[in-house]
């Protein structure tokens, strides 16, 4: 196992009813930026709860963040966190809300002239304004992570920061939220958080047994409970399952220790900038063919998840690595997500040398567990994917 340290401060506060919860973590004399996506919580209740929850509050609202959370959009909270004093940040909503209000929380600390240069410089934020959430999709564990990935449709780019500022102070989490995610989404959902406890469970191995099985039980809760969450996404046993296994898979804990990959999301992220496609989609196009062309690096790993996860027995390592893929795209299509990028688009020529080309300009010429995944290897995955 390798030498790690960790630190996990976001209190998470799970359970029916729990909105209510907000009147205690939001500091007294706060005035608070409420922000939010497209209105969905206008419509399910959740918006209502917020707002009795804040009634003592002095707060101001920012509604309109996109899915895939968009940098001009934000600067626009931006204006707002400065000329209304601004002193404590609440995101209600998915990935994309709490992903923003992240930004938000870094941008307002920040001393340079362009926010945007937080996602290009590669130095963790260290500094941010206090925020919490109330998170109403479970899928990306940003309500218990400090990562967020921001948009710029200008420029067609989609880039990740994070820093040790940037864990929410609380996130509540109500399983009964779900009840209202439109069966797409909780698809993505589902496909997300299994595909991060992949990056970092599927490398080589380093005898982290504790991490190995943590992250086999997320993926087997995931498998177990996705057939009853489509069918019914007011099922609260469901609900509560799958919330709580999307904020485990990425709130930390399993990749300590361990080897990651996240090469998957680094092309999958280029996928939703060229062509918009929800960001778990574009992880559900990359896998198969990422673990196909990596098979030799990662056969062994391949090869223990298809025997404890999908119970696959018998033949060589190389027989059950690739039944271990085989498995993986089926449970995408068991979601009724589609695995290649022509399904998508019908545009997608030249795709592969463009994500190449990005990669060597931004100089990330090595990348996966092992750091050797050049650009030319990334350009044949995404070939693969077509
Ligand atoms: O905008 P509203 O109206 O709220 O509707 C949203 C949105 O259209 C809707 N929705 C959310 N909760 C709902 C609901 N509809 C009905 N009932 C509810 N309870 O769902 C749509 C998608 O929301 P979004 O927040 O975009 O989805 P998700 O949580 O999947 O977030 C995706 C973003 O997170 C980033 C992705 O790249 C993407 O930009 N990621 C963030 C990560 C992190 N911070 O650690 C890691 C991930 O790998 C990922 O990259
Ligand atoms: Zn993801």
């Amino acid at each position: 196992m390798n030498n790690f340290e960790f630190k996990n401060p976001t209190k998470i506060i799970f359970g029916k009813g729990k909105i209510v919860n907000l009147t205690k973590e939001i500091p007294v004399n706060a005035k608070v930026l409420l922000l939010y996506g497209g209105g969905s919580i206008k419509e399910n209740g959740v918006y209502v709860q917020v707002k009795n929850a804040l009634s003592s509050f002095d707060v101001v609202e920012f509604g309109g963040i996109p899915a895939n959370p968009e940098y001009a959009i934000l600067m626009d909270a931006l204006k707002v966190i400065k000329t209304q004093n601004i002193t404590f940040l609440l995101a209600v909503g998915g990935g994309s809300v709490i992903d923003g209000t992240k930004f938000l929380s870094a941008a307002a600390e920040f001393e340079g002239e362009t926010p945007w240069d937080l996602l290009t410089s590669g130095n963790p934020s260290l500094k941010g304004m206090p925020f919490g959430s109330v998170l109403t999709l479970p899928a990306t564990g940003s309500e218990m992570n400090s990562g967020y990935v921001l948009t710029r449709k200008e420029t067609k780019e989609k880039l990740a920061s994070g820093g040790p500022a940037l864990y929410p102070r609380f996130s509540i989490l109500d399983p009964q939220v779900v009840s209202s995610i439109p069966q797409k989404q909780i698809a993505n959902g589902l496909a997300d958080a299994f595909t991060h406890v992949m990056e970092q469970y599927m490398t080589f191995p380093v005898q982290g047994l504790l991490q190995d099985r943590f992250a086999e039980s997320i993926l087997q809760t995931l498998i177990e409970v996705a057939p009853a969450i489509l069918k019914d996404p007011s099922d609260y046993d469901a609900a509560s399952n799958f919330m709580w296994s999307c904020t485990m898979a990425l709130n930390g804990l399993i990749g300590q220790g361990v080897p990651g990959d996240w090469a998957i999301h680094m092309m999958g992220h280029e996928l939703t900038a060229q062509f918009g496609i929800d960001h778990a989609r574009t992880l559900a196009i990359i896998t198969p063919s990422h673990y196909r062309y990596n098979l030799e690096s990662k056969k062994e790993k391949l090869a223990q998840y298809a025997e404890r996860v999908w119970g696959v027995n018998g033949g060589t390592i190389e027989d059950k690595a690739k039944a271990g893929i085989d498995q993986t795209e089926a449970f995408f299509h068991s979601l009724g997500i589609k695995t290649r990028l022509s399904e998508y688009t019908t545009e997608f020529t030249g795709t592969a040398e463009l994500i190449s080309k990005r990669f060597t300009d931004r100089g990330w010429l090595g990348m996966g567990e092992n750091r050797k995944l050049t650009p030319t290897d990334v350009a044949k995955i995404v070939e693969m994917s077509y």
